[in-house]
């Protein structure tokens, strides 16, 4: 990477926008994410948080403003697109294939991955292939369970195994849309090392309400309300301003949890 390429920000909105009819659900949002960082989007319910995710991702197109990504506007770019260039996302509600087995699941994220390439088309590598996915459900600690239906497993596992399909396409920018909902205290603390792990080698945009989470992961801490950031910074400072205090009112389980 060259240092302009450093310099700037991996993912940055101008003013980005989103009406549904008579709603604003985000407006005039400037996110930038630097390279490597971990950040946490949080905010009460209806705040924007997936609205935001969804324009950032390309599952939804903005009624205002620009998407760049590594200095390159792909605010016209659909999902599929975008996860070529490495925006990968998982999704509030969870969405694998019950019926296939948990590493036919990565399996199918992996070959999406290589089928970028003619060389794979040309001489598919099935060795190299089950490889990956071992190696995947090694991280996500689902390696013992690969051949059972995805659809039997409990629902901790399958947000895992989400999480197994999302890192299997290699992702620069993860973006995870509350991956600890029902989730286990002993599968929270195995989600939060797995985080840090990607966080390794890749940028994460973590939304999150269990504000132990946000806490221990995140490096900085965007908060919205009502389709706009009203607060970013250092958890110290953000877990201090008042007026983040006041757009939780109301909503305990979000800040107390
Ligand atoms: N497809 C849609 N059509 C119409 N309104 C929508 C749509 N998606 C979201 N909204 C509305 O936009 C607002 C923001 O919703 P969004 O899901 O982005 O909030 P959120 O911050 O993710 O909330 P939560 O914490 O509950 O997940 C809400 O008022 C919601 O009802
Ligand atoms: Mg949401």
């Amino acid at each position: 990477m060259g240092p302009l390429a450093a310099l700037t920000p991996l993912l940055e909105t101008r003013g980005i926008g989103k009406r549904f009819g008579g709603l604003e659900a985000v407006t005039g949002v400037d996110l930038r994410l630097a390279r490597g960082e971990v950040r946490a989007l949080i905010g009460p319910n209806g705040a924007g948080k997936t609205t935001l995710v969804g324009l950032i991702s390309g599952r939804l197109a903005p009624t205002t403003g620009r998407v760049l990504f590594a200095g390159r506007d792909v605010t016209r770019l659909g999902a599929a697109d975008r996860v070529r260039l490495g925006i990968v996302y998982t999704f509030q509600i969870t969405s694998i294939y019950r019926r296939l087995t948990v590493a036919d699941n990565v399996a199918v994220a992996v070959q999406r991955r290589r089928l970028r390439r003619l060389a794979d088309w040309l001489a598919p590598d099935a060795r190299g292939l089950a490889r990956e996915v071992e190696a995947a459900l090694g991280v996500v600690g689902l390696a013992g369970v690969a051949a059972e239906p995805a659809g039997a497993l409990p629902y901790g596992h399958q947000r895992l195994l989400e999480i197994a399909m999302a890192l299997a396409l290699q992702p620069a920018l993860l973006i995870l849309d509350e991956p600890t909902q029902g989730l286990a205290a002993a599968e929270i603390d195995a989600l939060c090392r797995l985080v840090r792990d990607v966080a390794a080698g890749a940028t994460v945009l973590l939304i999150e309400h269990n504000m132990a989470v946000v806490l221990e992961l995140a490096g900085r801490i965007t908060v919205m309300d009502r389709g706009r950031i009203i607060a970013e910074g250092p958890p110290r400072e953000i877990e201090a301003n008042p007026e983040v205090q006041r757009a939780y009112l109301g909503q305990p389980s979000a800040t107390s949890s």
